[in-house]
């Protein structure tokens, strides 16, 4: 199969899986412990029923949607995803220009292996995934040049005041860059495309920084002790507040789930909230952003945005979403298969996957415009039993979860 000829996300996932040598790909995939978490984000959705209306005049549907301040193509942005030159040489700056290309929204991370100034050149609308370090120094120096370099939002990431235990990556000897070892050299040897686009760009390293831990090309530094020595554990929320007093542009807080921080959250002055789990890779046992989604959403009102993020595979997943309360979703792993496969172009055919679903799904549902769907336009399966009415058992124990999330 030819990148060109894949139907779906998941045919790009496989694609992306003959493309990288295995530690990388073990490293893309991978969440932590038992992942649990990981398989919950995408089945969560399988909870939930969309309704279809027919008859109803879908000649022209537009699926774009307002997103931090930013005029989207679709309800969905791209989430910050670090050191993609791990996945094609062409890296962070190939995302950014595909986002550009399409009309979505892209997020830089803090650990890209790109600059905050080259991914701006790309003219991409784009905002910064900021994590807090120990170093408040480098923390306002990122800021500063994030601001001048006109990104028009900022992303704190709070789901990791400690790495996650990725056991996938401590069995492949996975380290930034990676080391070709007697274990993985077979593998690097079957992906020789990989290997000589990494040989040919000795770039590996953190790019926004490099100023900070130095040149990490030379030792090969396991990114998992970086995070472990760097990142500010005594983080609280009075950081928040500092951080919306040093940013004038649209704050986003990533991490937080239950509906109490989310709170906290708008009160610190977030203008929107990505609710996420880091896609399974930091805490496992905890339920799916989905899953947490409607509680959050009665509690905080229309006080802030709520992009869900985790687990988003089909056009469907995002409808249901936004039935639910979102205002979008975003994405990581899938545009960073779209990025093995084939670099800009294997990103943009993800997100062309993507939008073609969701247009699909808004025809087939009677919707022509996100702001008409709403949740009459979803249904929890264990409500059908009683005709559509919630079950009650069913609502208790619904109840039960918001409060024990609240
Ligand atoms: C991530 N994620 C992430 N998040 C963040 O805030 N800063 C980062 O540097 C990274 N790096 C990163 C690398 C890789 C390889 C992955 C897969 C993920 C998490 C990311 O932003 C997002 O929350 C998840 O990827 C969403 O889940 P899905 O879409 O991958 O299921």
């Amino acid at each position: 199969m030819k990148y060109s000829g894949a139907l779906n996300i998941r045919d790009m996932q496989v694609l992306a899986s003959r493309a990288l040598p295995l530690p990388i790909h073990q490293f893309l995939e991978g969440g932590a412990d038992d992942e649990r978490t990981l398989a919950r984000n995408s089945r969560a959705f399988d909870d939930w029923a969309l309704t279809s209306r027919t008859l109803v005049d879908v000649r022209t549907i537009d699926p774009s949607a307002s997103l931090l301040g930013y005029r989207s193509s679709l309800p969905m942005m791209l989430a910050p995803t670090g050191i993609s030159q791990l996945f094609h040489r062409t890296g962070e700056g190939a995302v950014a220009r595909a986002a550009k290309a399409e009309g979505l929204l892209y997020g830089l991370s803090t650990m890209a292996t790109t600059s905050i100034e080259a991914v701006a050149n790309t003219q991409a609308d784009r905002y910064f995934q900021l994590y807090l370090f120990r170093d408040r120094g480098l923390t306002k120096a990122l800021l500063e040049r994030a601001w001048a370099s006109g990104y028009g939002a900022l992303c704190l990431t709070t789901d990791t005041p400690v790495s996650g235990n990725r056991e996938r990556d401590l069995r492949t000897g996975m380290s930034i860059p990676p080391k070709f070892t007697l274990r993985s050299l077979a593998s690097f040897a079957a992906h020789p495309r990989w290997s000589l686009g990494a040989l040919g760009n000795r770039t590996f390293r953190l790019a926004n920084i490099i100023d900070h831990v130095g040149d990490i090309d030379a030792g090969g530094v396991n990114v998992i002790d970086y995070v472990n020595q760097q990142f500010d554990r005594s983080a609280s929320w009075k950081d928040v507040e500092w951080l919306r007093q040093q940013w004038r542009g649209k704050l986003m807080i990533k991490g937080p789930m239950a509906a109490a921080d989310c709170a906290l959250a708008v009160d610190s002055g977030a203008d929107a909230i990505m609710i996420s789990n880091h896609g399974g890779r930091q805490l496992d046992g905890t339920a799916a952003p989905l899953d947490y989604l409607p509680a959050i959403r009665d509690r905080i009102d229309d006080k802030a945005q709520l992009i869900v993020d985790g687990g988003i595979r089909r056009g469907t997943h995002v409808l249901k979403a936004l039935a639910l309360g979102a205002d979008g979703c975003s994405i990581g792993r899938p545009y960073l298969y779209g990025l093995a496969a084939n670099g800009e172009a294997g990103v943009r055919k993800v997100i062309s996957i993507f939008r073609a679903e969701i247009e699909r799904g808004m025809a087939l549902m009677g919707k022509t415009r996100i702001a008409d769907i709403s949740r009459a336009d979803v249904q929890h399966f264990e409500d059908f039993a009683r005709g559509g009415r919630p079950h009650a058992a069913a609502q208790t124990r619904r109840a039960q979860f918001s409060d024990a999330v609240g």
